[in-house]
């Protein structure tokens, strides 16, 4: 591989334009002949210097669990455009192969940029980009990338992806661009909106799996087949700045969806979909989120979880600072009778709510099945939930509703300073089986919460002094 280090100084301003476009000029022509490939044309040189200074606010970034560095300063990287592998960007022509032949030349090249050129619309079927690739590889999106809406000419290879991503080790997505997954006959074809279908699975328009250190910025993620994006079998994700989108009345199109998944921080994000705004599902952990708004949408979600006597585990959920607004649910932990496993130190503060049914619910007797459920005796244990700086208006009656289990109650909830109400005045709390306090103002009065519980005095002490430690490691 060929090394080129354009320039050493982070203050491109020393070097007087004349002399960077000439070794901007020279870097072309000696990646062309060294490649055989013109991979970069005389626009290029334009959008290069474009991207360095959408870079420029990285470095200011605070380092993040073990993500790289991502370098500030102009030069060390190649561009790798799709436009030159044959893509035509009109939105008609399959550019399939011109986006696998761009992966892999850029995924094999380090400090690479690959580019999806604003203004234009790709026509990409599904397709596994995979890794492990060469270090620093920038998936710079500005154009739109739009999926095949017919789901029967769908490659029966990938029943679940359309875009997805796997294996790779410190990469980021980022741009102004748009990643489309023409959902809308999928939509029709759901058991959920015709019931003489049958209920098959949809693709997920953006799927990150078997990852890490990926971050991805400022994207928007639309019309998902069914899930918009989901990170799945992955560590320390960054997603900041995204927006995630479908219409309230598409079926499953949860806007984030995590599984299996560990250190992954969501902030500043605007979701609006049919189905959850985000859904945390088994195995994840160390997930944060900061600055999210919700609407429409089912609402921020723990679980479904313990499907079909599954075991289910989530640990260590924080969401700060959020509004929901319209959603079918606020903050929600759903379970199936019958499971096992357990979700457990959770915390949900400064949440705004404006006309949401249910603002706060554990729901043990999820059943999201044509055919009613039986009650079991074992299920997903929920403990250690916090609420805490929860306010605003709700759809129903019951704005707090935590119905647990019989054998297996919900314990340690903690409520404090929750003010939720009807528009006319009458909220109220449901409980089943749930034990923990109050503390603060709350409104409705949480009574039905009352714990004689010696532990819960133990666990109040650990809220009040460890707590940061104990639910969070870093903050945001
Ligand atoms: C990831 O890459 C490693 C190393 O090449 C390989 O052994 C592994 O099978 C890959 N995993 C996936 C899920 O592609
Ligand atoms: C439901 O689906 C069936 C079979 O695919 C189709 O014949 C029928 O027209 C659909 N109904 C509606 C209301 O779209
Ligand atoms: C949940 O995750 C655990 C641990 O990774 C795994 O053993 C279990 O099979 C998973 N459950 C489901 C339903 O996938
Ligand atoms: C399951 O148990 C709950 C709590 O006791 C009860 O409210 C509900 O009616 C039961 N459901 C069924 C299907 O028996
Ligand atoms: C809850 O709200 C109060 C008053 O707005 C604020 O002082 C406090 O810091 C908030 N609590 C948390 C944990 O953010
Ligand atoms: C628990 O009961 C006490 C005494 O009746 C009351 O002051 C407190 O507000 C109750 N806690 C909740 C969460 O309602």
């Amino acid at each position: 591989m060929i090394s080129l280090d354009l320039c050493e100084s982070r203050n491109t301003e020393e070097i007087p334009e004349e002399i960077m476009a000439k070794i901007l000029f020279l870097f072309f022509v000696l990646l062309t002949v060294t490649h055989g490939i013109a991979l970069i044309n005389l626009s290029d040189e334009v959008i290069l210097s474009e991207l360095e200074d959408l870079d420029a606010e990285e470095g200011d970034e605070a380092e993040f669990f073990d993500l790289p560095k991502w370098e500030t300063h102009r030069g060390n990287k190649i561009l790798v455009n799709v436009d030159s592998f044959g893509a035509v960007g009109d939105g008609a022509s399959d550019d399939t192969k011109a986006f696998v032949d761009a992966w892999k030349q850029a995924c094999s090249t380090p400090k690479s940029v690959l580019l999806v050129p604003a203004g234009r619309f790709y026509l990409v079927n599904p397709t596994r980009f995979r890794g492990p690739c060469a270090g620093r590889l920038r998936v710079q999106i500005e154009g739109t990338i739009i999926a095949p809406d017919e789901p029967k000419n769908w490659d029966p290879k990938n029943p679940r992806i359309w875009l997805g991503f796997f294996n790779l080790t410190g990469a980021l997505f980022q741009g102004g661009g748009v990643i489309d997954g023409s959902g809308s006959k999928w939509w029709a074809a759901s058991c959920k909106k015709n019931k003489t279908n049958p209920c098959k699975a949809a693709p997920t328009a953006l799927t990150i799996y078997a990852s890490s250190g990926i971050k991805v910025k400022g994207l928007t993620i639309q019309n998902g087949q069914q899930m918009n994006f989901a990170i799945s079998r992955s560590d320390s994700i960054r997603i900041t700045g995204v927006k995630v989108s479908a219409p309230e009345d598409s079926p499953n199109t949860d806007g984030i969806h995590i599984t299996e998944s560990t250190n992954v921080v969501l902030q500043n994000s605007r979701i609006g979909t049919g189905d959850d705004c985000v859904s945390i599902v088994n195995a994840s952990s160390n997930i944060k989120m900061k600055g999210i708004y919700c609407g429409p949408g089912h609402g921020i979600s723990i679980g479904s979880l313990g499907k079909d006597n599954s075991v289910g585990i989530v640990t260590q959920v924080v969401l700060d600072n959020a509004f929901l607004r319209g959603t079918t649910n606020g903050l929600r932990i759903k379970t199936w009778q019958g499971g096992a496993g357990y979700v457990r130190a959770v915390r949900f503060q400064n949440v705004r709510m404006q006309d949401v049914s249910n603002p706060i619910i554990i729901d043990q007797f999820y059943c999201d099945s044509p055919k009613s459920c039986q009650n079991q005796t074992s299920a997903v244990e929920i403990s250690e939930i916090v609420y805490r700086n929860v306010s605003g208006t709700s759809k129903s009656q019951k704005a707090i509703k935590f119905a647990c289990s019989d054998n297996v109650p919900c314990s340690h909830i903690v409520l404090n300073n929750i003010n939720l109400e009807t528009r006319d005045g009458t909220a109220e709390v449901y409980c089943n089986s749930a034990t923990g306090i109050g503390y603060g103002y709350i409104h409705p009065s949480a009574e039905c919460l009352n714990s004689s519980d010696k532990k819960i005095e133990k666990m109040e002490a650990m809220l009040d002094e460890s707590k940061e430690e104990y639910l969070i490691h870093t903050e945001l």
